[in-house]
């Protein structure tokens, strides 16, 4: 996972006494540890936002596969033409394959043979990838004019128009019905320049609702998500997804809030709907996919439920108002954990998955303290008494703090400049261990966009140190948001943690801190003294108490270099091969991109310690761990 570099290091084996003025780091490691570090302590927190579902992880190559009310510009479904053939396109209103769906694609072909034929093209999430020798899985709904028609379906290539592959769907006609089709390529270059032709060879008129056509997935889970994506997250060892949102769960109103009802079963029954992001969701990320995603990562959901608030400043009244909503919020944790007998394990079986999913944690709305109406107090004690009745082993985390009642969890959100994460960095050390324990449900250093750059990074670190000290209140974290599509109009909220366009994807400096932070976690926070440090060096020690391995963590965000005097006291005077793990740059402003993706990435050194005491420099702008046996 680190790039290695295998020279040893020579430390020096001085002892710790001897060093004056220099930094140095004393482990106690024969202390008691001051803390158990939460196992739950990292994991992962996205939404409908950047483009992180449609156009990001749920991979989907076909952009707006449904049409939407008053969709009159159809922006990415336009004619294909040839030579004389004919077409108009046009979003009908009143002919649509469901109830949810009662719109459709109109493409009435005037003028068509088979030498010329004519129809209509959708141009993906800024275009569509296409890789050599892999399988697309597509389909569609449509109706039409005349029997017997045969559609042509292609992946071509933008520039050159070379297809890249395609088949024929025939005997289409009468009403409406879905239509299946796979589309295999061969020994073609990989790339993001491609868009999908659905094509007639004749004059007819034909309606299509519901066009997709997905690409090979994680796990090869039919209709899963994107393998890039999921291969990154998979690199973070996250230990929980927070879901659905975010503002998303919220809505800017209440008719606009993750309604999850409307999110399961098959996708002709997904009314889809508008995000708060500003961009129609086609909630192909469903209730059902969030929980696969979960399990594709063995990681347990933080289920975030509607509690009667949207952003634009509507609230439910506690009491007989709030009711359905809770109603709907108990049906949504039956359907996550019940099992096939209950009313809502039964429909999550019908949806293709019998068995229940794990649930411990469920977060009662989203920063309600933006709640201006004070309706929050009474809207969690409300939701805390119901879903306790009949889940009394849940924890319940709230958004704000609560007078009326001590919440189980607080979910706490931080965005910060890297300043205010060097100065905060040890926010939680004096926290009141009383209180609730904290959920840092959304949190980043935000410098860089799209995607943070090393100052940012660093300033993750810093915090991060102070999370893992205090991970005996700290339970879980969650960097926010997670994802971005690099295209120009992909973002909405600068400084994500994973860039991509179509085809490729990188992690930014900041994602990198979170694996190297992650993947050394420990069980215990070991006691350790920092000194003659000056400012802008951070610095947390953990162990893992079963494998035996100490890891301790330096950033420095100074832009010089720190010699460090490392003291173990209470190690073994052994040799040790032990592994430092550095992300660095020349720069603060160094960073990632989708054309320099591993411009800053960490390199990782095998050294040798000896003794219980050694020296160290550490790059300027840098994030260090050093793992070894103790
Ligand atoms: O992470 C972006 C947004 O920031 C989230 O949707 C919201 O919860 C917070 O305000």
């Amino acid at each position: 996972m680190f790039k290695q570099i295998f020279a040893l290091l020579s430390l020096a084996i001085v002892p710790a006494a001897l060093i004056a003025e220099e930094p140095s780091l004393t482990v106690h490691l024969k202390n008691r540890p001051t803390a158990k570090v939460s196992p739950t302590l990292y994991g992962l927190m996205t939404e409908e936002i950047n483009f992180s579902y449609d156009g990001g992880l749920y991979p989907e190559l076909v952009r707006d596969r449904t049409i939407g009310r008053g969709w009159q510009a159809l922006a990415h479904w336009t004619i294909v033409q040839r030579g004389n053939s004919a077409v108009e396109v046009s979003a009908d209103e009143h002919a649509g394959p469901s109830a949810a769906l009662p719109r459709s694609l109109k493409v009435k072909v005037t003028a068509a043979t088979e030498a010329e034929p004519a129809g209509v093209q959708n141009d993906g999430f800024w275009g569509m990838a296409v890789r050599p020798h892999a399988i697309y899985t597509g389909s569609f709904y449509a109706k039409a004019d005349s029997a017997d028609l045969p559609v042509t379906v292609a992946l071509m290539n933008d520039q050159t128009g070379a297809i890249a592959a395609s088949a024929t769907v025939s005997g289409v006609g009468g009403d409406w019905k879905r239509y299946t089709f796979t589309l295999k390529t061969g020994d073609i270059a990989a790339s993001a320049d491609n868009h999908l032709q659905l094509t007639l060879p004749r004059p007819a008129t034909i309606w299509f609702g519901l066009v997709s056509l997905f690409p090979p997935t994680y796990h090869d889970r039919p209709f899963g998500n994107r393998v890039d994506l999921m291969e990154k997250l998979a690199a973070m060892r996250p230990q929980f997804l927070r879901l659905p949102g975010g503002n998303y769960l919220e809505g800017d109103h209440i008719p606009e809030r993750f309604e999850w009802k409307k999110t399961i079963g098959p996708w002709i029954d997904r009314p889809t709907h508008p995000s708060p992001w500003h961009y129609r969701s086609s909630d192909g990320m469903g209730l059902l996919e969030f929980l696969e995603w979960c399990e594709d990562l063995k990681i347990e959901p933080v289920l975030a439920v509607y509690a009667g608030y949207s952003m634009a400043q509507e609230h439910v009244e506690p009491g007989s108002a709030l009711e359905p909503y809770i109603q709907d919020a108990l049906d949504e944790i039956e359907y996550v954990t019940g099992d096939a007998n209950t009313k809502w394990g039964a429909e999550r079986a019908r949806n293709g998955h019998p068995a229940p999913f794990p649930l411990h944690y469920v977060e009662i709305g989203n920063e309600d303290f933006f709640d201006r109406s004070g309706s929050y107090d009474g809207r969690y004690a409300q939701y805390y008494r119901e879903i306790k009745q009949k889940y009394p082993g849940l924890q319940l985390i709230a958004t704000a703090p609560i007078k009326s009642m001590k919440p189980d969890v607080l979910d706490e959100h931080y965005y910060m400049s890297a300043e205010q994460s060097f100065a905060d960095a040890g926010h939680y050390d004096k926290t009141d261990r009383n209180g609730p324990r904290i959920f840092v449900g959304e949190w980043a250093t935000r410098e860089g966009e799209p995607t943070p750059n090393l100052q940012a990074a660093l300033g993750d670190a810093a915090w991060m140190t102070g999370m893992e000290r205090n991970s005996d209140i700290v339970i879980m974290a969650s960097y926010a948001p997670l994802f971005v599509n690099v295209n120009p109009g992909g973002m909405q909220w600068e400084t994500d943690l994973i860039g991509y366009n179509a085809l490729t994807s990188y992690g930014s400096p900041s994602y990198w801190a979170q694996v190297m932070f992650a993947n050394h976690l420990g069980t215990e926070v070991v006691a350790s003294t920092l000194a003659n440090a000056g400012p802008r060096i951070y610095t947390s020690v953990t162990r893992d108490a079963q494998q035996r391995r100490l890891y301790i963590k330096i950033v420095n965000a100074t832009s010089e270099v720190k010699r460090f005097n490392i003291a173990l006291d209470g190690a073994s005077t052994a040799q040790h091969e032990a592994r430092l793990i550095t992300l660095s740059g020349k720069s603060p402003n160094a960073t990632n991109s989708i054309t320099h993706p591993d411009a800053v990435a960490p390199v990782e050194h095998a050294i040798r310690v000896s003794g219980a005491a050694f020296e160290h420099s550490f790059e300027p702008y840098s994030i260090n761990v050093i793992d070894l046996p103790y």
